[in-house]
């Protein structure tokens, strides 16, 4: 969603703006904006509605000099995408300007106090009325805030509802930084002799590996040299330094035409560094080292409650099938903006297991919050180093995929299912599973990488096979068991890059309704590795055909029978069936991407949709 950076420094700060607004292109956004202030004190804005590209040209022919300044992406939340709702926001006398990422709830009060006060609104944001009041304050508060822009800020904080991540200027601070966070990333990446802030590592990392994250209602004044942080209530806090591990060769192209494609083929190597050091295969163990001294109490949960959103809540799916199979637990899941608002009973002995890329998704941080006040303990299963859901849960296993850039997310979901499974998998051993089986899953779960690496050489093939159906508008995706959320996920894949409409079912409810849908040549994928499901899948594929849909299936390698009943057919390698749904979702995921590409759309930019949702 929206993305900030802000600059205080030697450097001439527009350049440098702008190249980190690209930094968070890839995190969705409809229109951009900068503010920088020069010697004289001026505050020099721009904003384009569009691509960063537009932002970069309008600043080629137009000035923005100074060293101090803030830019913005915009997601549009409160306002359509113009120019006028396009970040950073004045205060009415262009005194002050900020960049804001969240949602002000009681903005509508806010800005009708304002108008009572005389100060009519300059474009229909929630924003807007954050840095009008900020203004106020700051000329006519009249508490000790009048003059003072620190207190005023502060001030104007308490009074706000709702999330923020931003940053502010004031032409007369030209060399200051103010920022603040409640609900919303911010991080501050500390240069020597300047400071780059900003809502995503990815922006600051060319400058510095050195950061420091900004906690909730927290708040830091940056100078060139400075940094004083405090809580937004002024209390002085110490915060200490973290080091960046991305590479920036991670963020980048590196050759790939898509961020997609390349996180695709990165899952080799994406899975090997998440099983890496976590299988003993000598003992037989999983190692966890994130669990720490929590790790024996996998013996003692009565329940497991998974929770997250879109892609991570389909890896929780399967987290369901794991988890009883294998440790012989009750497990359910639950979308995180459900189980947030539903009062959930939580028992004692409860594990709760948020999944999350980002770990910032608003819904999922919020669901974490219900389960921890419920007395669940929490265990998050992140992306994102630092981020908020890996901060706030009790303990919690990273992916270790590294940075995952395309807005549809593919290597952190098979990231999410490994770790699951290995935790799947400890837990079982600490109850019932032998030490043989232990061994067999953890040498298949090793070997996953390998396979996957052979599904990758059939890239092409599967193009191909894609393009012969890519004109239908209308897929369904069918499965049984621990494949039915991989139905599910290929289903997501489809719509959310190529625009084709796709749903996912359990491959049995077709049958009371969706069946209607089916035409002649209607593209059906169905997952039918070799497992106990397998007839049963069979005759629904039966089915299917008797009303002149096409079959696309995805087999267990040597399948003949389903050659010979598919329409088209992708082989993927033997795998232990509770691992399946590690292969067999790369040729969906390579199905959905060239789908996407031979209707000619940007496929690490799909239209309406954020890397990361971090509003409701
Ligand atoms: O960062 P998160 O894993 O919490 O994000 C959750 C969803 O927003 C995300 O998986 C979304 O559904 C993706 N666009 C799917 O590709």
């Amino acid at each position: 969603m929206c993305g900030i950076v802000g600059y205080v420094g030697p450097r001439p700060a527009a350049e440098l703006l702008v190249t980190g607004l690209r930094r968070l292109e890839y995190r969705g956004y409809d229109s951009a904006g900068i503010a920088t202030l020069d010697g004289d004190r001026v505050l020099h804005r721009h904003r384009t509605v569009g691509e960063v590209d537009n932002l970069a040209r309008k600043l080629a022919a137009e000035r923005a000099p100074g060293t101090t300044g803030i830019a913005h992406t915009r997601w549009a939340t409160h306002g359509a995408p113009t120019q006028r709702n396009a970040h950073p926001h004045f205060d009415a006398s262009g005194t002050i300007a900020v960049v804001h990422n969240g949602i002000i709830e009681n903005y509508r009060s806010i800005r009708a106090f304002l108008t009572e006060q005389g100060i009519e609104p300059a474009s229909e944001t929630d924003t807007e009325a954050l840095a009008q009041l900020i203004g106020y304050l700051y000329h006519d508060g009249g508490n000790g805030e009048s003059g003072n822009l620190l207190a005023s800020v502060r001030r104007a904080l308490h009074d706000v509802r709702g999330t923020f991540g931003l940053v502010v200027i004031s032409r007369d601070h030209p060399d200051q930084l103010i920022a603040a966070r409640r609900g919303s990333p911010v991080l501050v990446g500390v240069g020597d002799g300047e400071h780059v802030v900003a809502s995503d590592g990815a922006a600051v990392i060319e400058h510095t590996r050195q950061v420091v994250y900004l906690d909730d209602n927290e708040l830091a004044l940056l100078t060139r040299d400075g940094l004083r942080a405090s809580t937004i209530d002024d209390i002085p806090l110490s915060k200490s330094v973290s080091t960046l591990e991305v590479r920036l060769q991670e963020i980048e192209l590196d050759g790939h035409r898509h961020h997609m494609s390349k996180e695709i083929h990165e899952q080799p190597a994406a899975l090997r560094n998440t099983l890496r050091g976590r299988i003993d295969q000598n003992e037989g163990t999983v190692v966890l080292g994130g669990l720490a001294d929590r790790e024996r109490e996998l013996a003692r949960y009565q329940r497991v409650i998974l929770t997250g959103c879109g892609t991570a809540w389909h890896a929780g799916l399967i987290g369901e099938y794991l988890f009883e199979e294998l440790a012989r637990v009750p497990a359910e899941v639950e979308y995180a903006s459900e189980l947030r608002y539903r009062n959930p009973v939580i028992q004692r002995n409860t594990l709760g297991i948020v999944l999350s890329q980002s770990g910032e998704t608003a819904d999922s941080v919020a669901a974490l919050r219900e389960l921890q006040l419920k007395g669940a303990t929490t265990l998050g299963i992140v992306n994102v180093v630092g981020s908020s859901i890996a901060r706030e849960t009790d303990s919690g296993v990273y992916l270790h995929v590294g940075p995952e850039i395309g807005v549809a997310s593919t290597k952190a979901f098979t990231g999410q299912v490994a770790v699951l499974a290995l935790l799947a998998i400890n837990m079982g051993r600490r109850r019932h599973l032998s030490p043989e089986r232990t061994a067999g899953l953890l040498r298949q779960l090793d070997e996953i990488p390998a396979k996957i690496e052979r599904i990758l050489a059939m890239a092409d093939a599967i193009r191909d096979l894609t393009e012969r159906y890519v004109e239908r508008e209308n897929w369904l995706y069918l499965g049984r068991g621990v494949n039915y959320p991989v139905a599910l996920e290929g289903a997501l894949k489809l719509k959310e890059i190529s625009y084709i409409h796709a749903e996912g079912l359990p491959a049995a409810e077709m049958k009371h309704g969706p069946i209607a849908l089916i035409d002649r040549g209607m593209p059906v994928v169905v997952v039918a590795p070799r497992d106990h499901t397998y007839d049963k899948v069979v005759a629904n594929i039966e089915e299917v055909k008797g009303r002149a849909g096409s079959i696309i299936a995805i087999a267990t390698e040597g399948d003949r029978h389903l050659a010979e009943l598919a329409d088209a057919i992708i082989y993927v390698p033997k795998t232990h069936p509770l691992l399946s749904p590690l292969v067999t979702t790369i040729p969906l995921q390579l199905m959905a991407y060239y789908a996407a590409l031979a209707r000619g759309h940007n496929v690490d930019r799909p239209r309406n949709l954020a890397k990361s949702v971090t509003v409701e």
